[in-house]
């Protein structure tokens, strides 16, 4: 069997984090903003990462291409692992990972033209690429995400919100990745655009057969596109299976909560659903709860809970809970 396209095994990542009222010889406190986290992913398949704002998402994926210093394994296709890289080594990788981000404008510099922009990773990942040739990618690529050839040497503020992210995910394709990771890619975008942004990265999965992990702080989001979804929470995963499965059995009662704030289109449906709402806020990461970190605000949580961390159940429908299938009853 061959090997899937990558392998993340037990990543974590911390922050040391220094209050102004720390005294200057103490050890700074740590956060653990990614706490263990496991995956596979299969080429072409797309996985669906979903979590409360400040679970740890983007400092997951921003440690999967070493933005982030972390510890575990990260092992692509060809066995290497590349939490053991060197920066040199690492830029060889960096050119089949491509990342996009939430903001579209914020992530593209003001003071290029598109074409300069586009262009800018063929110039770090193809240096012996003559102008005319990247000239030509630019617009190949243009072309594929829906921007025309005119716009070139238009700025980034002359775009949309929309279009903005269009430029962002042709300057990821233009270096020909396999993975594109995608950090909240529509959040920051109207409903109607995000259809439209989602639409193109599921026909670019399609057609050049991207493997992608998709960031989204809400389940629908991910739903149509996603082969499997992860939730995490407090930096730690709490129920990994496939779209299907997750959605028409979740397991862990957070993805139940996080589900039913997700609104059906059937409006007879819509009324008659069974509603969570999850107690309390989201404790903080510094200081998370003893046991299973969802206790906190979870339904069903009992003493249990408090004084032992619930064991990963493995298999193609992953839960960590130690009542994992029971459901929330309705309020
Ligand atoms: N550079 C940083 N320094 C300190 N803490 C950070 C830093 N980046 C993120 N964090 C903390 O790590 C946690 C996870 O953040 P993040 O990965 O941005 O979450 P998400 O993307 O899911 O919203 C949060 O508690 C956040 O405050
Ligand atoms: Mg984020």
């Amino acid at each position: 069997m061959s090997r899937p396209l990558l392998e993340v095994r037990d990543v974590r990542v911390s922050f040391d984090i220094r209050r102004p009222s720390d005294l200057p010889w103490t050890p700074p406190a740590q956060l653990h903003a990614v706490n263990g986290v496991s995956f596979t992913l299969a080429r072409g398949q797309t996985l669906g990462i979903v979590g409360e704002s400040g679970c740890g998402k983007s400092t997951l994926a921003r440690a999967l291409i070493r933005m982030l210093p972390a510890t575990g394994q990260v092992l692509w296709e060809d066995g290497t692992d590349l939490l053991t890289l060197g920066p040199r080594q690492m830029l060889r990788y960096r050119s089949e990972i491509q990342m996009i981000f939430q903001d579209p404008l914020a992530s593209l510099n003001p003071r290029m033209t598109v074409g300069e922009i586009i262009a800018e990773p063929l110039r770090t990942h193809r240096p012996k690429m003559g102008a005319k040739e990247r000239r030509a990618k630019v617009r190949e690529v243009m072309e594929r995400v829906g921007l025309l050839p005119n716009q070139i040497n238009r700025y980034p503020h002359e775009f949309s919100g929309g279009q903005c992210q269009r430029i962002g995910i042709a300057r990821a394709l233009v270096v020909e990745p396999k993975l594109l990771i995608c950090d909240e890619p529509v959040s920051a975008l109207d409903v109607s655009i995000q259809a439209q942004v989602i639409g193109l990265l599921e026909e670019l999965r399609r057609d050049l057969g991207l493997t992608i992990i998709f960031i989204a702080h809400d389940l629908s989001v991910v739903k149509h596109l996603s082969d499997e979804v992860m939730v995490l929470y407090l930096g730690r995963m709490m129920e990994k299976a496939s779209s299907d499965a997750l959605f028409a059995d979740p397991r862990h009662p957070y993805t139940q909560a996080l589900l039913s704030a997700v609104p059906v289109p059937d409006p007879k449906v819509e009324r008659g659903k069974k509603i969570i709402s999850l107690a309390g806020d989201l404790p903080s990461p510094m200081n998370p709860p003893s046991g299973c970190v969802f206790r906190t605000r979870c339904p069903l949580a009992q003493p249990v809970c408090e004084t032992q961390p619930p064991e990963e159940l493995r298999g193609d429908h992953r839960t960590s809970c130690h009542f994992a299938g029971m459901p929330v009853p309705a309020e």
